[in-house]
């Protein structure tokens, strides 16, 4: 089957949604027993989507779980109730107080400061390192790492990890990768034919794709999925019923949304690219981008999320560009149908492992599906309005 297809099917077994086009949304708490042999067959069943107690899912979530694996090509799912907890649920799956983790320099920011509050705190080291870093990750491995984590491309800065050469790496010393695939959703990039272990999604973007639900997933290996699926169950990981229809609904026009923003965005930072005032624009689908020989290697295409950096700008000069847009809304988050903005001022102070080459403030768009004309008419009031507070 073909991508489009493969998301019309996606979890669309008839186990789940019986005589009806979609699985139905099922809430649920308590599930119910006629007989001590279904109650015992529903224990045993743990990890095979049979319905035992509200928090292990009903056959909304099973359809969703399904749905990722199918998409992603994991061996199983654990739905979190936003893609933080994914992230901090698939660390804690994997690491105890001793261990020590390599987590790339590039994380989404909150990541960063799990490993440096939480974790810490439960004595687990954590080494930042490069992002750019290859196979000579083998350098930074200590008898005690147990878990590689990459983001790929980088939260804000967009650099492109080698995940194969990383992972290779990784399994010689059996170490997990963790990987937060967010950016390419469950569709631009097939984490485990890449050889990563463990695929955490923030669902809450491009899957749910409405800016209305929060959610997280983390798919595993045969190998890992045992232990992740355990691990989350015990610490009480789940997400609601609602959520996962909402997200099984998203994954239907997840391919045709994300061809549009792409087409968009590409639009944008070719124009961008022109504009005196630019020093770089962060877009790994474009020729310019020290990563694109990985990206056209590892993705099959891009989104509607990318970086540029300004010259040079101060902050007076960044809030009159951003203060009065009328498409681009300043706000976290990304991956819905709307234009969005954020800006940094100094992108070094979020790095310990790497060199941030540029001095200028970073900005980051998420183009939604609106016009792109009307998008390059507000970016150009913007840049007026930037020039004119200068
Ligand atoms: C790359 C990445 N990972 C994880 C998350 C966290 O996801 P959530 O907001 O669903 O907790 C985000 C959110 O912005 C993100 O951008």
């Amino acid at each position: 089957m073909k991508q489009n297809t493969r998301l019309v099917h996606a979890g669309r077994a008839k186990q789940y949604t019986g005589y009806a086009v979609n699985p139905p949304l099922v809430r649920a708490s308590t599930i119910v027993f006629d007989t001590f042999a279904q109650l015992k067959q529903a224990t045993l069943g743990r990890g095979n989507r049979v319905p035992f107690y509200g928090r292990r899912g009903t056959d909304t979530h099973f359809a969703l779980q399904q749905a990722i694996c199918e998409l992603e090509g994991g061996a199983g799912c654990a739905l979190y109730p936003c893609g933080a907890a994914a992230v901090s649920g698939a660390l804690l799956a994997f690491l105890q107080s001793g261990d020590h983790l390599l987590m790339v320099d590039s994380a989404y920011e909150p990541t960063r400061a799990l490993c440096d509050k939480l974790l810490k705190g439960l004595g687990i080291e954590t080494t930042y390192y490069d992002p750019q870093l290859g196979a000579a990750i083998a350098g930074l491995i200590k008898p005690n790492t147990k878990v590689i984590f990459l983001e790929s491309p980088g939260s804000l800065s967009f650099e492109m990890q080698d995940i194969p050469a990383i992972c290779a790496v990784a399994r010689q010393h059996q170490i997990v990768t963790i990987l937060d695939n967010t950016w390419a959703s469950p569709i631009l990039c097939q984490p485990f034919a890449l050889g990563v272990d463990i695929s955490v999604q923030s669902a809450t973007k491009y899957i749910v794709g409405h800016s209305d639900v929060m959610l997280g997933t983390a798919s595993a290996t045969e190998q890992h999925w045992p232990t992740l699926r355990e691990q989350s169950y015990l610490m009480g990981y789940c997400a609601s019923a609602d959520d996962a229809y909402t997200a099984l609904r998203g994954l239907r026009t997840l391919a045709v949304r994300l061809k549009q923003h792409e087409h968009s965005a590409l639009k944008v930072a070719h124009w961008l690219q022109q504009r005196p005032e630019v020093e770089t624009v962060l877009h790994p689908a474009l020729p310019s981008h020290p990563g694109h020989a990985i990206f056209k290697r590892d993705f099959s295409g891009s989104n509607g999320l990318f970086s540029f950096v300004l010259k040079q700008g101060s902050q007076q000069q960044v809030e009159a560009f951003i203060e009065g847009m009328a498409h681009f809304k300043m706000g976290f988050s990304w991956g819905g149908y709307e234009s969005l903005i954020t800006a940094t001022m100094q992108l070094q102070k979020l790095r310990s492992a790497s060199h941030w080459p540029y001095s200028g403030p970073l900005l980051r768009l998420h183009i939604g599906l609106e016009d792109v004309d009307d998008l390059l008419d507000d970016l150009t009031r913007a840049f007026e309005r930037f020039l004119q507070a200068g």
